[in-house]
Order: C-alpha cells, then sequence, then structure tokens
C-alpha cells in the first residue's frame, strides 16, 4: 500500500486518483442535466476545493461563471474566540442560479456558515456540490445536492485537502493511519 509521510504523521492510499476522476465525472453529469438553460455561478471554497473546481468545470457544458471565495480566520487582539470574515464575494448574485463547490463537508458548519452568508443576496437558488461526504459526522438540515464518494469518519488528504497545509497537492486521496 503506497504511503505518505506529511509532518508527524503517515497516510496510506485510499481513493486512487481513477477513482475521484470518475466522482467528479458523475458530479458534472449531474449538474449538467440539471442546469440545462441555465447561467450558473460556480463558487469554489478556497483553499480545499481548487483542485475540484478545476477538473470539474472543464466538464461543464453550461456558460457558467466562476468565483472562489475564502473564510479568513483570525484571532482579534482584543477578542477572545476565533472570528471568521467571508471575503471575495464581490459578484452581484441577484437572481442567479449559485452552486457551491466543496472539497468536503463533515460537520456542515463552514456551509451552513456560507448559506447564511447568501440570505441577504437575493440568489434564485443556491445548490451545493461536494467532492466527498462524511454522512456519519453531518449535522445540519439543508440537502447536499451533489455528492462525489460518501466516505467513513477518517481524516484524510491530498487532492486539495490538507493536513497542516501539507498535501493539497497530491492526486490521490490517503487516509490517516491509526
Ligand atoms: P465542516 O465545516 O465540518 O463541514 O468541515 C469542512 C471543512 O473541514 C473542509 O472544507 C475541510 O477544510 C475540513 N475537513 C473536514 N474533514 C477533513 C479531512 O478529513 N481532511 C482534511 N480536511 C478536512
Ligand atoms: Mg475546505
Amino acid at each position: 500500500m503506497k504511503k505518505v509521510t506529511l509532518h508527524d504523521k503517515i497516510f496510506a492510499l485510499s481513493i486512487p486518483d481513477t477513482e475521484i476522476q470518475q466522482a467528479v465525472e458523475k458530479v458534472a453529469a449531474q449538474i449538467n442535466k440539471d442546469m440545462a438553460g441555465e447561467t450558473p455561478v460556480f463558487v469554489g471554497l478556497l483553499n480545499g476545493a481548487f483542485m475540484f473546481a478545476a477538473d470539474l468545470l472543464k466538464l461543464i457544458e453550461a456558460p457558467c461563471e466562476v468565483s472562489f471565495i475564502k473564510y479568513f480566520s483570525y484571532a482579534g487582539t482584543q477578542s477572545l474566540g476565533e472570528v471568521s470574515e467571508l471575503i471575495g464575494l464581490n459578484t452581484n448574485l441577484k437572481n442567479r442560479t449559485v452552486i457551491i463547490l466543496e472539497d468536503i463537508i463533515d460537520t456542515g458548519l463552514t456551509i451552513s456558515r456560507l448559506l447564511n452568508d447568501l440570505q441577504s443576496k437575493g440568489l434564485k437558488q443556491v445548490k451545493i456540490a461536494t467532492l466527498l461526504f462524511k454522512p456519519d459526522a453531518f449535522k445540519e438540515n439543508y440537502a447536499v445536492d451533489y455528492i462525489g464518494i460518501s466516505i467513513p469518519n477518517d481524516f484524510i488528504v491530498g487532492y486539495g485537502l490538507d493536513y497542516d497545509e501539507l498535501g493539497r497537492n497530491l492526486k490521490d486521496i490517503y487516509t490517516l493511519v491509526q
């Protein structure tokens, strides 16, 4: 079994590139079917979704816009907790169909916060596409419209996903060896 070491931890190959590409193709086919006649705005979440977004968008047939956003976390000198601010959302989304692109949905909190931040923008509709989904960790009520692969509650890296910023460049996905 192929292994990689990132910082102090060892990860073993779990989802090979070929399987990832099949999942991307499946998601693209579903989006193409649903988006016929629409001009959606794809909104990718940085950093993790960059690779999924790049591969998926090459397969999208509808005319579309592409944008990226990031939740910027910082510890304010006066604040006790961590504050998160959404940066990069400059596009006018009024009456638009938005498709959120995420690398992985775990508890679902990140997308929940984004859905909340999008609420005042007057969208026509919002859809959620994620390459990976951890059903046993998901705690929210919203529907995840497009799912590439459902995975167990393990910690993974590769294909955009990191362990302390390392591993995003790997073309396959690796699981933390217990
Ligand atoms: P959520 O807000 O709990 O759904 O978590 C989503 C975010 O947590 C993702 O965008 C990832 O950045 C990160 N994340 C969740 N699970 C993993 C994992 O297994 N490996 C690396 N990052 C993860
Ligand atoms: Mg992420």
